[in-house]
């Protein structure tokens, strides 16, 4: 199978809960690869970007104001399948529905304030690889 990469995050409830080593653990333990890692504050201007596949939903103002209210951890994770493994381990949207070994189970607290983000698809995490590291990651960077 080709080696693939996904755009992970850890929203800012998770990291300022404290369980920032507890996910890196978790991806670790996984075998897929972290090949780019980065504390951020993100502005308004950013986190609109980053989700504005979500501008006209309804809960994009509660969706904004909780991805600016702190910093996240963003990162780049490598490995076969990196897309679909890495949204298995984070489980569903909504942390209730989650089997209680999942990310969003463990840290997430409800449909908003759920812990972690993963891509869902090859050209949403090309995008979001290079909306959030840029140039630096695609020119080998880091
Ligand atoms: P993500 O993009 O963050 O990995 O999450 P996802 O694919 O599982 O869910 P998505 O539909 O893309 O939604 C993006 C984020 O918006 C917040 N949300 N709130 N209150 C609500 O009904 C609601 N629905 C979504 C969550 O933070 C969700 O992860
Ligand atoms: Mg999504």
């Amino acid at each position: 199978m080709t080696t693939e990469r996904t755009y992970a995050m850890i929203k800012p409830d998770a990291v300022a809960a404290g369980h920032v080593g507890e996910i890196v653990a978790a991806i670790e333990a996984s075998g897929l690869k972290i090949r780019a890692l980065e504390l951020m504050h993100l502005t308004p201007a950013q986190a609109r970007g980053f989700y504005r596949v979500h501008v006209e939903k309804p809960f994009f103002p509660l969706l904004l104001e909780f991805m600016t209210s702190g910093p996240v951890v963003a990162m780049v994770l490598e490995g076969s399948a990196a897309i679909t493994r890495w949204r298995a381990l984070m489980g569903p949207t909504d942390p209730s529905r989650a089997e209680p070994e999942a990310l969003r189970a463990r840290f997430g607290t409800d449909i908003t304030r759920n812990a972690v983000h993963g891509s869902d698809a090859h050209d949403t995490a090309d995008e979001e690889i290079a909306y959030m590291f840029g140039g630096r990651f695609l020119d080998g960077l880091v």
